[in-house]
């Protein structure tokens, strides 16, 4: 066994929490499943709205990323999780979407740990190491958009031989947070998250923009694109685009297409 039992989940506290701002919302804890953003995407396109749902899984086979790469987690001692992995599925009915993973970039970050900073569009990062990633995908069904915003947050850093390709090694929670298991974790990320939610709802990404200036981890550094094209990251404007200082000049990237990643470690930070 690598960790508590899906019974051991804190299910009826979490539900407890969702009740003011996401009423009915059903929680749900499972030894295995291949990735909760997968399965609540499936029972999506099953074709009726499905109930608000939060699916959390203790390992996930085929858990995935961002840009078709995949989420690997490790291993940990006895009863104690490597990682906290959870989907959440709710119908949202903002006026504008963009920066949602932004916004929820900043509530779990705000949970979690004062160290965290935010690597746009959707990572979590910790003493210039990853350490969570968020992936949103949406289904229109029913003529409602469900939004599925999978979280994954390493509490142990993935083993090395399981991260083939990335140039800097993730962390785990506990370097800061040494004592927190993964169901501690996520009561104290979800009503951060559900009320982020309700606010993007209402206001969009503006009610975040200061405080992603605060965990910008991007902000003032040299930066990589994918497409090969170098700059100075600028922050962000009011929609969530990363503002990239470029030989061509300012260029505003919002292509979920394109990744970013800073060509050196922040002045002055230890990794
Ligand atoms: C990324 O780093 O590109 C995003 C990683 C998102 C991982 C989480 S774990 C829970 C949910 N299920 C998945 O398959 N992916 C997300």
């Amino acid at each position: 066994m690598t960790g508590p039992a899906p019974g051991d989940w804190p299910l009826e506290a979490l539900q407890a929490q969702a009740q003011p701002l996401f009423p009915g919302l059903r929680v749900e804890a499972v030894a295995q499943i291949d990735s909760t953003n997968t399965e609540l995407m499936r029972r999506a396109r099953a074709g009726a709205v499905p109930p608000a749902t939060l699916l959390v899984a203790e390992t996930q086979t085929a858990g995935r990323g961002r840009l078709g790469r995949s989420w690997v987690t490790g291993s940990a001692g006895p009863g104690r999780l490597p990682a906290l992995t959870f989907s959440l599925g709710v119908v949202l009915a903002p006026q504008d979407w963009s920066g949602l993973s932004l916004a929820v970039g900043v509530a779990v970050a705000g949970a979690l740990h004062p160290a965290l900073q935010i690597k746009w569009p959707n990572d979590l990062w910790l003493h210039e190491r990853k350490l969570a990633g968020i992936l949103i995908e949406t289904a229109q069904v029913g003529g409602q958009r469900l939004a599925v915003i999978g979280i994954g947050i390493n509490l142990e850093p993935p083993p090395a031989d399981l991260l083939a390709g990335l140039s800097v090694p993730p962390t785990g929670l506990r370097a800061v947070c040494p004592d927190d298991s993964a169901p501690q974790v996520l009561l104290r990320v979800l009503p951060a998250l559900l009320a982020a939610l309700r606010q993007f709802e209402a206001g969009g990404l503006v009610p975040f923009l200061e405080a992603y200036r605060a965990r910008d981890l991007l902000q003032g550094r040299a930066v990589l694109l994918s497409d090969g094209t170098q700059g100075t990251a600028h922050g962000i404007d009011a929609g969530g685009g990363l503002l990239v200082h470029t030989p061509a000049g300012m260029r505003t990237i919002t292509s979920s297409e394109v990744s970013v990643r800073p060509v050196a470690p922040a002045a002055g930070r230890g990794a």
